[in-house]
């Protein structure tokens, strides 16, 4: 007879790319009574936060805490920049870069889309000719999504650096590392971003809520041209405040603010470049194994040159509908939860049930992923989905090597 015993109690692993796992450390800074906001504790830790929110990002500049998800620090982005009228260039590859040229649309902006589809990064050669082309200088920024979420495509920002500048051509660069933040390599001064947008849910490890606009002495040169600035989204104030209610436009996200600080803690204590490497390892022992499984014929990653894969999320796809059918097992039975497919697909169709992602980004750690690796290889068993054997042995012989390295 078949055993159905339950395996599900015990703690459960949410591995979503976003909202991440998060430290006990940030969850036990969050557990306290509010604060005073007008004096005292609070507004004397604050004061400590864009220093070290710039050594994350990798830059001296500017940075401005908003009260949001990412999508309000996509329109605080564009709000600060861009004027009615203005264009904006909108490489694609995948759903969020579609996602924030929506938004500048609907702030009045002209997005010129530059689609690349769900499987390959920007070409920067087209990129450049048509900056090139644009000799009346219509286009003012180029907005850049890094690690693309729904497909786990990285684009390099260096290079979209590198393309503007071959095109002479004086758009700002804007870059979105809502996923990419703490997990994979970013320098915003060193790359020449001018703007750069996250949130605190992914790599920062601190419950959604709260988001970052940082930018540099380009862009706030743009910003003081523009007329008019949304009051509540104008950087000038939060990045600069006299007082302490401006740094947030009001009340400020108190119990957000202690995770955070617990959080960047945690990062500098591990030391930036070592998050990166462990980011890396760990997305390679991911890998390792999902090229075992998919001798099976099943599965597939949807990046296929591992140089343009995120080290946060892996974006996977099975026969429609077991993608959908691993996760819901995964969940019932082992208490792990995996991450939907994202624009791969559209929703309330059969395949869309032919696509997941895996989120290793921010707290997690080696134990973590072979836990996920070897949940989903129970899984496919489970469920007689056709795979490779060896997908554990293979991960681990990654995490073994690069300690023995
Ligand atoms: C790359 C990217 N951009 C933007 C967003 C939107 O952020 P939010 O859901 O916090 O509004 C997300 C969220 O997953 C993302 O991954």
């Amino acid at each position: 007879m078949r055993d159905s015993v339950k395996l599900s109690a015990g703690r459960s692993y949410l591995a979503i790319p976003g909202p991440s796992v998060m430290p006990d450390q940030v969850l036990q800074a969050m557990h306290r009574a509010s604060p005073n906001i007008y004096a005292g504790e609070l507004v004397e830790m604050t004061d400590t936060l864009p220093e070290d929110l710039r050594r994350v990002a990798r830059t001296k500049h500017h940075v401005a805490i908003y009260i949001s998800n990412g999508h309000g620090a996509w329109e605080a982005a564009l709000s600060n920049t861009l004027k009615e009228g203005d264009t904006v260039l909108v490489p694609a590859s995948g759903s969020f870069a579609f996602g924030w040229g929506e938004m500048a649309a609907a702030l009045g902006v002209t997005i010129e889309l530059m689609d690349f589809g769900r499987q390959s990064p920007f070409d920067m050669a087209r990129i450049s000719e048509r900056l090139k082309a644009d000799t009346s200088h219509q286009i003012k920024a180029v907005l850049g999504v890094h690690v693309d979420t729904s497909t786990s495509i990285r684009n390099d920002l260096n290079a979209l650096r590198a393309a503007i500048d071959a095109a002479d051509h004086p758009a700002l660069l804007m870059a979105d590392c809502i996923a990419s933040l703490g997990c994979d390599r970013f320098e915003m001064d060193d790359w020449g971003v001018d703007v750069m947008v996250t949130g605190c849910q992914k790599g920062l490890m601190v419950p959604a809520g709260i988001s970052f606009v940082f930018f540099n002495d380009k862009a706030a040169a743009v910003r003081a041209t523009l007329t008019r600035v949304s009051r509540y989204w104008d950087w000038v104030p939060r990045a600069n405040p006299e007082w302490f209610y401006q740094y947030f436009g009001g009340t400020a996200p108190t119990h957000h603010l202690y995770g955070l600080r617990a959080a960047l803690d945690l990062i500098h204590a591990e030391g930036i470049e070592q998050v990166w490497s462990r980011h890396a390892t760990l997305a390679r022992a991911i890998w390792a194994a999902c090229d075992q499984w998919s001798e099976g014929g099943a599965l597939a990653m949807n990046v296929a040159d591992p140089s343009l894969r995120s080290h946060a999320v892996t974006a996977l796809r099975l026969p429609s509908p077991r993608a959908t059918d691993l996760r819901g097992w995964l969940e019932e039975n082992l208490g792990l939860t995996l991450g939907i497919g994202l624009g791969m697909a559209p929703p309330n169709t059969p395949e869309w049930h032919g696509f997941f992602r895996l989120g290793h980004m921010g707290h997690v750690n080696g134990h973590m992923i072979l836990g996920l690796l070897g949940g989903i290889d129970t899984g496919l068993k489970a469920l007689n989905i056709p795979h490779g054997a060896g997908a554990l042995e293979a991960a681990s012989k990654v995490l073994a090597g690069a300690q023995s390295a």
